[in-house]
């Protein structure tokens, strides 16, 4: 239990590099309990990411790198032994595979598995503790480069809006979806640092609340200036002029520039632009997949009918039985998203050239 300190001290995300022991928030008792969980065994990992106890894409990929190492150091392999390697690797790669199934969009989950699995066969000839000693290091640099891609996302992101402005934004981007600053939250944050004296709306985002929950929870802990409306009020507070920019996360970005974010953003995209409000979505470049064309190739994760019916109430809101729709996440078609915020510059239409570019920039470690 960890009460007394402000969320936003606590790490989403940790490794115990003493025990070996993956360390996250869990996040489906926030706001009303803090408790610290500390996680060694594949399953209690791929339960993790799947039940939304650590969440959000950047978040799960920097998990999924830490859960890995740590399950990888409890293979029991002998060093002496001719096929030290391949029977270590066997069984690596079946825990990579299980990790990747914990969910279908958030690209993170997958990138970040790759970027271990990657350095695991490129090290096939070293002994195995020396392929550990490197698995560590990945998974704390995956972490580092996350802290400091969202702070470029951030100063990238503030570019774009003024002092004073009302801010809208959806599902949590935040530092509970990251290491640090959030994505969508990071101008946030930064702006907030600077005395920008924006005005905060967050969407509660249903089924699972996470604007509410978490969103509304950590920008209070910070002194922003945030109010929380449930998702149907987004219309009526861009149409009363209270809104100058939507900024929004990404679990995955296509080559076209289509995006995939928590269900809901293309319906606040859509009427960001009946209203004439710019739709900011940030992104990561590990976020993009140039290897998905277009939003119709991203997998929608379907999620249980009770987190409609049941889950956030005393009694069932829903008749017993009743038919249930519940995807997670939704596409918001390119022409709707009037840019994409990453740590490598701000990519406007035609994203097929322009995210292109992103990623030249990042290849070069060139910032743009
Ligand atoms: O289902 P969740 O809570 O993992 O969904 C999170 C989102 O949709 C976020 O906007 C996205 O992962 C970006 S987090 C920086």
């Amino acid at each position: 239990m960890n009460e007394e300190k402000n969320i936003l001290d606590i790490e989403t995300v940790d490794l115990d590099i003493r025990t070996d022991e993956l360390i996250i928030i869990d996040q489906t008792l926030l706001p009303n309990r803090t408790e610290i969980l500390r996680l060694s065994k594949a399953e209690d990992i791929w339960e993790a990411i799947n039940l939304l106890k650590v969440r959000g894409a950047p978040a799960i990929g920097v998990a999924a790198a830490m859960g890995i190492y740590v399950c990888a150091v409890r293979i029991s392999v002998d060093e002496n032994a001719p096929d030290e390697y391949e029977v270590f690797y066997r069984e690596f790669e079946r825990l990579r595979d299980y990790l990747d199934s914990a969910r279908p969009t958030a690209v993170n989950l997958h990138w970040a598995l790759n970027r271990m699995d990657k350095l695991v066969k490129n090290m096939s000839d070293e002994p195995v503790s020396k392929i550990l000693d490197a698995l560590k290091q990945e998974a704390l640099d995956i972490k580092a480069e996350d802290i400091w891609v969202c702070k470029q996302i951030g100063e990238n992101g503030l570019t774009l809006v003024k002092p004073g402005d009302g801010i809208l934004t959806h599902c949590n981007a935040g530092k509970l979806a990251v290491c640090k600053y959030g994505t969508a939250t990071a101008p946030i944050y930064l702006g907030h640092e600077r005395g920008y004296g924006f005005k905060v709306f967050a969407d509660e985002t249903r089924p699972l609340l996470q604007g509410a929950r978490l969103t509304s929870y950590e920008l209070m802990s910070a002194g922003v200036d945030v109010t929380l409306i449930c998702d149907n009020m987004s219309g009526l507070v861009m149409r009363n002029g209270w809104v100058n920019a939507i900024f929004v996360g990404c679990d995955r970005v296509a080559a076209n520039g289509d995006v995939a974010n928590k269900i809901g953003t293309s319906m606040v995209a859509t009427l960001a632009k009946r209203y004439n409000v710019p739709f900011y979505v940030c992104a990561p470049t590990s976020t993009i997949d140039m290897d998905t064309a277009t939003g119709n190739d991203i997998k929608i994760e379907e999620r249980p009918a009770s987190e409609v019916t049941d889950m956030w109430y005393n009694e069932p809101m829903a008749p017993k039985g009743v038919k249930v729709y519940n995807p997670a996440f939704d596409i918001t078609d390119n022409d709707l998203v009037t840019a994409i915020v990453t740590e490598y510059g701000i990519a406007r239409a035609p994203y097929s050239e322009s995210l292109k570019a992103i990623m030249e920039s990042k290849e070069n470690n060139v910032l743009r």
